[in-house]
């Protein structure tokens, strides 16, 4: 039993246009999209270009849209579009390198903007100042957004970012929540400075593409309403209370 996978092709420096060409792989219950790939590289056609590293949901970096759908190649099973073809290109939104491998500089240049460390009144932690310890109910009030991966899958199925790359984005304002609701913290005020602007939060119209495809149930759309409602509950409050009174 075979399948086929319809494969987006693009050298930009080269002389192609992005095209399509077609590699029939072999259709095995327990093989994933990227099962299908190694078999195209390692039997068929050498010069496909994608990422992939750890093969088990975790590195993040083997994303790429499958059946029109920003996906985790190696959690994607080729069962499930059987008889097929499976589409496979590249993440939206990104420029693209070659072939299935995507530019993520603009995505890197993001994550740092929204300060995702922990930040202090007292300035920097001592670090020998002794553990910080937390309850599990402290750790629970922030796991969820610490388990993204990077993967991008939810920029890449971001409709306000497709349109306005100087939107900050999903996985980055996620980031910036991870560190509000981590009880070590101080730095929410800092970091809600950074977000308020149009750009910062303000463009997202809530579609919620992002928590839809995201592998690891972050919820970014989430984190952007609460930071939404914060940032207009400090409007309110810079109107009533002119001179920074509290
Ligand atoms: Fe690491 Fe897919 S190869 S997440």
């Amino acid at each position: 039993e075979s399948i086929t996978l319809e494969v987006t092709r693009y050298e930009p420096d080269g002389d192609t246009e992005p095209h399509t060409q077609s590699y029939v792989v072999p259709l095995r219950k327990d093989w994933t999209v990227l099962d299908g790939l190694n078999y195209v590289k390692d039997s068929l056609d050498p010069s496909l270009s994608y990422r992939w590293s750890c093969r088990m949901g975790v590195c993040g970096s083997c994303g790429m849209n499958v059946g029109g759908r920003p996906s985790l190649s190696c959690g994607t099973f080729l069962s499930d579009f059987a008889p097929g073809p499976v589409r496979v290109e590249p993440l939206s939104n990104f420029p693209v390198i070659r072939d299935l491998v995507v530019d993520i500089t603009d995505f890197l240049d993001k994550l740092p903007t929204v300060k995702p460390w922990i930040i202090r009144d007292d300035g920097d932690v001592d670090v020998h100042a002794g553990e910080f310890l937390q309850t599990p109910a402290e750790l629970d009030a922030y796991s969820q957004f610490s388990s993204c991966i990077n993967c991008m899958l939810c920029y890449s199925a971001c409709p306000v970012y497709g349109l306005d790359p100087d939107f900050t984005g999903p996985a980055a304002i996620a980031l910036a929540e991870r560190y509000n609701l981590d009880s070590r913290d101080q730095g929410a005020r800092e970091r809600l400075d950074v977000l308020i602007e149009r750009e910062g939060l303000w463009g997202c119209t809530f579609v919620g593409e992002c928590t839809r495809v995201c592998p690891k149930h972050v919820d970014p759309a989430s984190a952007i309403q609460r930071y939404k409602l914060k940032a207009a509950q400090e409007s309110v409050r810079a109107v009533l209370l002119p001179r920074g009174g509290r």
